[in-house]
């Protein structure tokens, strides 16, 4: 089944770097949000960054024009019937998302591929809410999706084998490296990720190590890329510890749990480096 344009619907951080992607990738893309001036301001993001690309000599400026002549916005779901793909982006609530999924059927043909781009919630929860489950996907981005090259595409029981060969061979499309896997709390990375990095934040206090040295130990002694602490920073505290919930109340293991040190963070508003501190302190 060949892609030939694809929905995105809601164009949040996640959705608007998806819908720059596609573009990028010469493929017709329509975003839905809620307001015209959420999906003005989603464009907007959307022409910096490729603004961006030209700046740093990486595409011309005939190709920005090109790829942002290709994404059109709406806040009618109803403009999204003609898509063969549409990728859900929205808040991370099962209830939002099931009635949008309930929605979407209705308005798409038969054969698209409906897929959500959640990290924490059950995929088969989301398909079950439609009458076409088979039709129904995980496409896990990764943040920034413009930059990161994984796409976890989930399998749920009900999937079939079409939708997910779909799915798969559109993020190859795109310039993505996707892998296959099951429909399991936090897929591949956040079920490693999450319990990993709340073992960091634990060793902070029984070790007594500063958030600086923490970061140290594991980019000088095991050449991570990125620091624990400042890596929760950038996926965001409040984010963090919601997937730690989610995860934990999935599967039960106490690592899971967030560490209160991080929910304290969370109640006092020190989100990372969107609010300007976290472990550490931002000045943009
Ligand atoms: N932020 C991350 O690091 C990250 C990474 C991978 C996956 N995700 C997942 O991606 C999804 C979106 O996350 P985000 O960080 O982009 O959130 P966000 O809050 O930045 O964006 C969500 C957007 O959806 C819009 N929206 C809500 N309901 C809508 C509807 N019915 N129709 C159209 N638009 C609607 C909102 O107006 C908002 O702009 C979540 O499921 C999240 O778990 C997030």
């Amino acid at each position: 089944m060949e892609v030939r344009k694809v929905g995105v619907v809601g164009l949040g951080t996640m959705g608007a770097g998806i819908a720059q992607v596609c573009v990028q990738a010469n493929v017709e893309t329509i975003g839905r949000e809620v307001t015209e001036e959420l999906a003005e301001r989603a464009r907007g993001r959307v022409a910096h960054y490729l603004g961006r690309g030209v700046e740093s000599g990486r595409l011309t400026a005939d190709e920005r024009d090109a790829a942002l002549a290709r994404l059109t916005t709406t806040t009618e779901l109803a403009d999204l019937a003609d898509c063969d793909l549409v990728i859900e982006a929205v808040v991370e609530e099962l209830g939002a998302k099931r009635e949008l999924f309930r929605e979407l059927e209705d308005v798409v043909a038969p054969d698209a591929v409906l897929a959500t781009n959640t990290s924490a919630l059950s995929v088969t929860d989301i398909a079950s809410a439609t009458e076409r489950s088979e039709r129904v996907v995980g496409m896990h981005f990764f943040n920034p999706a413009p930059v990161l090259p994984l796409v976890e595409v989930v399998r749920t029981e009900a999937a079939s084998d079409d939708a997910v060969e779909a799915a798969y061979a559109f993020a190859e499309r795109i310039g993505k490296r996707p892998i296959r896997c099951g429909d399991t709390p936090g897929f591949v990375v956040n079920r490693i990720l999450i319990p990993l990095l709340n073992d960091c934040v634990r060793v902070l206090d029984e070790a007594g190590v500063t958030p600086e040295d923490l970061d140290t130990a594991m980019t000088a002694g095991l050449n991570w890329p990125i620091g624990p602490c400042a890596l929760i920073d950038l996926i965001g505290i409040d984010v963090h510890v919601h997937a730690s919930e989610a995860l934990h109340s999935a599967l039960g293991e106490a690592r899971m749990e967030p560490p209160s040190r991080l929910v304290g963070m969370r109640d006092a508003g020190h989100l990372g480096r969107k609010s300007g501190r976290g472990f550490f302190v931002y000045d943009e």
